[in-house]
């Protein structure tokens, strides 16, 4: 009888056990502890990662930095009319950016293009299409405060996000502290966009043998990454970098004059970077138009007629503009097509679609 009783007592407190797990896991987003994230490093993709000694991932900084990177209130405004988040110009269907020029909580405009979210955490240079930012913490620290973007202040964002409940736990399982503070308001967000990772497009399947490319894919992909034919690959790797980008800043011969004062010259005073910008990652090339720091081109089509044809020479532009003789590529219609179909093929909708990646307020029942 007692035995029987104490299997009855023993199930009842597993049963109790399970249940409060089970209602915590529920109502407290921010994973169940603040383990170590487990980086799935894909196939093919480099494996240094570079993240700060002092902010690693962990599962619950990350769920934590999800939440901030897409709740208004990071602005430290509540009136829904002035509620802006990172998300108000980083769209995940638009593999994070706006589509548009933007405008920041003011009315005025951010003084470039947007720049996607992805596969940052591969990128060892700095930030921006100058590169003046070094960190992706330090970006948080530039979207609250900045007029173009929330023309905030850190004390009042820190503040309201301290004040909202839910986060209180949060911030506690993120960083085993009782007291919230700005700093980790931004390790957390930039924890989150360190695992924005884009590896599932059709050349990534293609690369795994997973899937086929068509004769004028496999076309393009041979203009893109050969001298004589299209010659991309110096700047947006492609051969063998399958991040297409080598995240670093060139001057690729859009004009002959040059009056921009936020260039890489800005920043590094050195004339050969005057005209210069960050060669940005061609993946999700489909999703991420107006294209250049200015978006001067609307369509791809456009771009690539402007590395057909379009080169302007100045002393400035770099000399891995080989075809700057001929003024571009000089491809025919096939040719041209073939590249395009090529770009398109790096398109990622498993990453523009990833539920991990997505608005967890509009997910919640
Ligand atoms: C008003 C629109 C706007 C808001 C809000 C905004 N951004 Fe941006 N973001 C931009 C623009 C525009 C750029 C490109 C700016 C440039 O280089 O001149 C950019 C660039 C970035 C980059 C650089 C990417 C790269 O490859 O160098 C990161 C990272 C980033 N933003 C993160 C964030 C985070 C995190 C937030 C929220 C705290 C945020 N942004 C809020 C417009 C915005
Ligand atoms: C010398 C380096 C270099 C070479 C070679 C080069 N690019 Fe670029 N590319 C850049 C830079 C730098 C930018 C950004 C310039 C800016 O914003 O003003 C860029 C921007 C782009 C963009 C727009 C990206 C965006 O998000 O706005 C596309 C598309 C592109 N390049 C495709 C190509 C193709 C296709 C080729 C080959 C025909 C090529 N590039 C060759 C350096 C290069």
């Amino acid at each position: 009888m007692n035995k029987i009783l104490s299997i009855v007592c023993f199930c009842l407190f597993l049963f109790f056990i399970f249940s409060c797990e089970k209602e915590n896991v529920k109502t407290i987003p921010g994973g169940i502890n603040n383990e170590k994230y487990n980086f799935y490093i894909p196939k093919n993709f480099p494996t240094k990662l570079y993240i700060p000694e002092d902010n690693p991932l962990t599962y619950s900084g990350i769920e934590l930095g999800r939440y901030l990177f897409y709740d208004g209130r990071l602005s430290g405004r509540t009136h829904p009319d002035s509620l802006m988040s990172c998300y108000s110009c980083h769209k995940q269907e638009l593999s994070f950016e706006a589509g548009f020029h933007p405008k920041g909580i003011t009315g005025i405009s951010t003084p470039n293009e947007m720049l996607p979210m992805i596969n940052l955490v591969w990128n060892p240079n700095t930030l921006l299409w100058n590169g003046k930012v070094k960190n992706i913490e330090d970006l948080v620290w530039m979207g609250v405060i900045a007029p173009h973007e929330m023309n905030g202040d850190t004390n009042r964002t820190r503040e309201l996000i301290a004040s909202i409940p839910m986060y209180a736990e949060m911030f506690k399982r993120a960083f085993g502290t009782e007291e919230i503070t700005f700093k980790q308001i931004s390790y957390a967000i930039a924890q989150f966009v360190r695992t924005l990772v884009s590896s599932d497009s059709k050349f990534d399947r293609y690369m795994r043998g997973e899937a086929k490319l068509t004769d004028s894919e496999l076309n393009g992909y041979f203009l893109f990454t050969t001298e004589e034919g299209a010659d991309c690959f110096h700047c947006h790797g492609g051969d063998g970098n399958p991040l297409f980008t080598t995240n670093l800043f060139y001057n690729n011969g859009k004009d002959d004059v040059f009056t921009d004062t936020r260039d890489r010259f800005s920043v590094t005073q050195n004339t050969k970077d005057i005209g210069a910008y960050k060669a940005t990652t061609l993946r999700n090339i489909s999703f991420t138009g107006p294209y250049m720091h200015d978006g001067r081109f609307k369509t791809i089509e456009e771009v690539v007629e402007f590395y057909n044809s379009g080169l302007k020479n100045s002393p400035y532009i770099n000399p891995l503009m080989h075809k700057i003789n001929d003024g571009g590529a000089r491809l025919n219609d096939k040719q041209k097509n073939d590249l395009l179909a090529f770009l398109r093929t790096l398109n990622d909708s498993v990453f523009i679609t990833n539920p991990a990646y997505s608005n967890p307020f509009k997910n919640k029942k």
